[in-house]
């Protein structure tokens, strides 16, 4: 089967390494260079616990099952690739930093207890037992001992390796302006070669992965063409030196903290509807330092590295958008919004299933891009 991949984010890149090692012949089309989109801005958290929203979320079963999937798919992909991919176990701790956050903690805990999600409800002096540098003065926090972290760039260098050598073909500096449609069905894309020459793929199956820009696409059928929205996120590297200041991921309400291996604290992020404006502002870099040090005093103390921005790709309901579009050999794997890297391993999977079965999987059915064509 010949297939073309639109985007080379966690989900085009997956869906390409599994169909590749399925037997099928890919190409993966990629307007920038792998991951320049949200998966390499992205903090890397797997947290469907601590994101676990407070109303009813759709595909919380879904990023619990590709949570489950995760040890099995780091194992596959580094064997796959030779590449390690920074994939942490050390959990989460979500931390109030004065009583009125204190009661919205304990809201977000008994919610997690209602659903039956494992988490338990610390002590701020537990909290600093268990990460000693946080500010004296949080009073409680919930630990989740579950949620784990990898590092995004690594990811996407293992999934570009794995894609090529069950070989995938990626073409970087190629944008895809439409989709080819006739009959029925998808026969292929049109757009721009690297050499800016107008260019044509055919393809037996289109898998539409590109993220916030799945806008600019013309092709697809109905409203979803205009279903996908970018949602700005800016971020932030501090250095932690001499020695880690956090062992696991620390949750605040304006901020998130995440230790990495290699010595970099990695603290996001913001979330505004600003269109397809990826600078970075003034308030951005100031909400989230000051974030971090409420939580961490410390953080005052370390060099800057660097910041950066990334357009999350969000769906008009938020939900993912993954399977079968109504138009024969059209696939989607969007949609993945704040949670792309946790649902790489189940969007690959998914959705390469929607593709060699040619139906909508059981496990997504709720979440077929049809519900807003
Ligand atoms: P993208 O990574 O955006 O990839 C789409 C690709 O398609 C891009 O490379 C783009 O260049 C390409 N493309 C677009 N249009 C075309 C075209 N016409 N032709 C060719 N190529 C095209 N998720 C988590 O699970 N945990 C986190 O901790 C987390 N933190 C985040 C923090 C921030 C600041 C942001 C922005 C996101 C975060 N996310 C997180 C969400 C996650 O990054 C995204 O859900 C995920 O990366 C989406 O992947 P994607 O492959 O769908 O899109
Ligand atoms: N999931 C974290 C973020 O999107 O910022």
């Amino acid at each position: 089967m010949e297939v073309v991949v639109i985007g080379a984010g966690v989900a085009g890149l997956g869906v390409a390494w599994r169909l590749a090692s399925a037997g099928c012949r890919v190409r993966v089309l990629e307007r920038a260079r792998p991951g320049a989109g949200a998966s390499t801005a992205a903090a890397g958290m797997l947290a469907p616990v601590s994101e676990a929203e407070l109303i009813e979320d759709s595909a919380l079963e879904l990023k619990l099952e590709s949570l489950r999937r995760w040890p099995g798919f780091v194992a596959s992909l580094e064997a796959a690739s030779g590449v390690e991919l920074e994939y942490r176990g050390d959990g989460t701790l979500v931390v109030a930093l004065d009583r009125d956050d204190a009661e919205q903690v304990r809201r977000h805990y008994e919610r997690m207890v209602e659903l039956g999600l494992p988490a338990s409800w610390v002590s701020g002096e537990e909290a600093r037992g268990m990460e000693p540098l946080l500010s004296p003065t949080i009073p409680a926090a919930i630990s989740i001992p579950s949620d784990h972290q990898v590092d995004p760039l690594r990811l996407i260098e293992a999934l570009v390796v794995a894609v090529e050598r069950a070989g995938g073909v990626i073409e970087s500096g190629v944008e895809v302006e439409e989709i080819e449609v006739w009959g029925g069905a998808a026969r292929g894309v049109v757009g721009r070669g690297a050499d800016g020459a107008e260019a044509r793929w055919a393809a037996e199956v289109v898998v539409v992965a590109a993220g916030a820009w799945t806008r600019r696409l013309r092709g697809l059928p109905g409203r979803l063409g205009r279903a996908i929205r970018p949602v700005k996120g800016q971020m932030m590297a501090l250095l932690m030196e001499p020695e880690p200041v956090l062992r696991r991921v620390v949750r605040a309400p304006e901020c998130y903290l995440i230790p990495r291996r290699d010595g970099r604290l990695i603290l996001g992020a913001t979330s505004e509807e600003r269109g397809f404006d990826e600078r970075l502002t003034a308030g951005g870099m100031f909400e989230l330092l000051r974030g971090a040090w409420e939580t961490l005093p410390i953080t005052y103390e370390l060099p800057l590295l660097r910041s950066w921005t990334g357009l999350r790709p969000a769906a008009l309901d938020n939900e993912p958008l993954l399977g079968q579009t109504s138009v024969s050999g059209l696939v989607m794997a969007g949609g993945l919004y704040r949670n792309g890297i946790l649902l790489t391993p189940i969007t690959a999977d998914v959705v390469s299933e929607a593709v060699l079965s040619g139906a909508q999987p059981a496990l997504a059915a709720h979440l077929s891009p049809r519900r807003l064509e």
